[in-house]
């Protein structure tokens, strides 16, 4: 397991408690341009703490198995572009203010941030609010994913290595396992672990006081995550679809950021086709700027994003080859629906989780696909949809 820390090489200026960087927790740079902070390594006198804590990363999480998958930006391209503080975070108005406010009351407080659950599609900013939090707060976050935290030790690891007020951020915390769990319950609730020691008739447990820290955890099934995991986050938040104006706005900060030229037409043009994700702006805008370096193109325009899209089989409502395939096997296999997640899951050869966290949020979000207690249905809107892409896709069209 690694640890992947975030910005503890940069200067705090209101670090919470003592500086925690020691000789063996410097932050590394890793074969995957990742920072790779191996936080409770040997030598740091955590009892936990064994060199089993120091392998590498469990596998990028969930966004790998996004319909995202196809994008090889390594992380360390996409942390170049997270915005680092609340007010660079855009859209997402309702989250910002509640966690605004509860960042500011803690602060005056001199206390550690309530833990925070964040669900919601990928690509939304789950992540990235991790990072402001602790922008915020002027701590370090340290940041794992819970296929990484296997072995009871690694989360243990983790726990004791926190130093007042820091953030610690699980991403996928939905497939935290049992053992896991039960380490964090009073972790969370008293900042306490409870360690069993010994073995048989000699087994004790012993009470270890943790320092006060925050708990970020973010998941795209809330639902699957345990009802008293769940209940322990004082503050519970869904990220939602980002509106037109927002996606514009971040595709524009990103064009800046990218140096590139963009019309406002081109920008309004990318953001109507990203499927409501930043994440996706921003790989979308990666591939027209190559269609346009490739072309010579100095500005980019309307017409030369709708081109590098087509390119891209984006369609004009941002759909790409998964949605279209989703909707196409249940128009021509099953007249429309309603079909169970599980045959059509299998149908598509995709994982059902997959499915219903990655793929189908945004078709319903769209009004395109509907969940009926029999299964889904896709709507008219989505059937219309399916019809004019098709349209294209005739000779003389241009669109698969
Ligand atoms: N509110 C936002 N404003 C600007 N850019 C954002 C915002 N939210 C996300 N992004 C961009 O989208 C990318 C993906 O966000 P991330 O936090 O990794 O999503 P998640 O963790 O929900 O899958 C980030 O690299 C960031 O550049
Ligand atoms: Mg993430």
């Amino acid at each position: 397991m690694a640890i992947i820390s975030s910005g503890s090489d940069r200067p705090r200026q209101h670090r919470a408690g003592p500086s925690p960087i020691g000789p063996a927790s410097r932050p590394d740079r890793a074969g995957s341009g990742r920072l790779v902070d191996p936080v409770a390594g040997p030598g740091e006198g955590s009892a936990a703490a064994g060199p089993g804590l120091l392998q590498p990363a469990a596998g990028a999480p969930a966004e790998a198995a996004g319909a995202d998958a196809s994008d090889a930006a390594g992380p360390g391209r996409e942390d170049s572009l997270r915005p680092r503080r609340l007010a660079d975070y855009i859209g997402q108005g309702e989250l910002k203010q509640v966690l605004g406010i509860a960042v500011e009351a803690t602060r005056s407080r001199g206390e550690a941030l309530d833990h925070v659950l964040l669900h919601g599609p990928p690509g939304l900013g789950k992540t990235t609010m991790a990072l402001v939090l602790a922008e915020e707060l002027g701590v370090r976050c340290r940041i794992t994913s819970a296929p990484a935290l296997e072995r009871p030790r690694d989360i243990v690891g983790l726990l004791v290595n926190l130093q007042p007020h820091e953030v610690l951020f699980i991403d996928e915390i939905h497939r935290l396992n049992r053992v896991a769990e039960e380490i964090l319950y009073p972790a969370m609730e008293d900042f306490r672990l409870d360690l069993t020691v010994g073995k048989g008739t000699t087994a004790r447990t012993r009470s270890l006081p943790l320092a006060p820290f925050t708990l970020v955890g973010a998941t795209t099934r809330a639902g699957a995550l345990s009802a008293p995991l769940r209940d322990r986050f004082g503050l519970i938040q869904r990220l939602e679809f980002y509106q037109l104006g927002d996606l514009q706005a971040i595709v524009e900060r990103t064009a800046g950021l990218l140096a590139l030229q963009l019309d406002t037409a081109a920008a309004l043009e990318l953001a109507r086709r990203c499927r409501g994700t930043p994440r996706i702006a921003n790989r979308l805008l990666r591939r027209v700027r190559d269609v346009a370096a490739v072309g010579g193109h100095g500005r980019i325009s309307a017409e030369l994003v709708d081109q590098a899209l087509r390119l891209h089989r984006v369609d004009a409502r941002g759909l790409d080859a998964s949605d279209r395939r989703l909707l196409a096997l249940l128009l021509e296999g099953y007249g429309g629906g309603p079909v169970g997640l599980e045959t059509l899951a299998a149908g598509l050869g995709e994982d059902p989780t997959t499915l219903e966290g990655v793929v189908e949020p945004y078709l319903l979000q769209l009004g395109f696909l509907q969940r009926t207690p029999r299964g889904r249905i896709v709507t008219e809107a989505g059937r219309a949809h399916v019809a004019a892409v098709a349209a294209m896709a005739t000779p003389g069209g241009h669109q698969k």
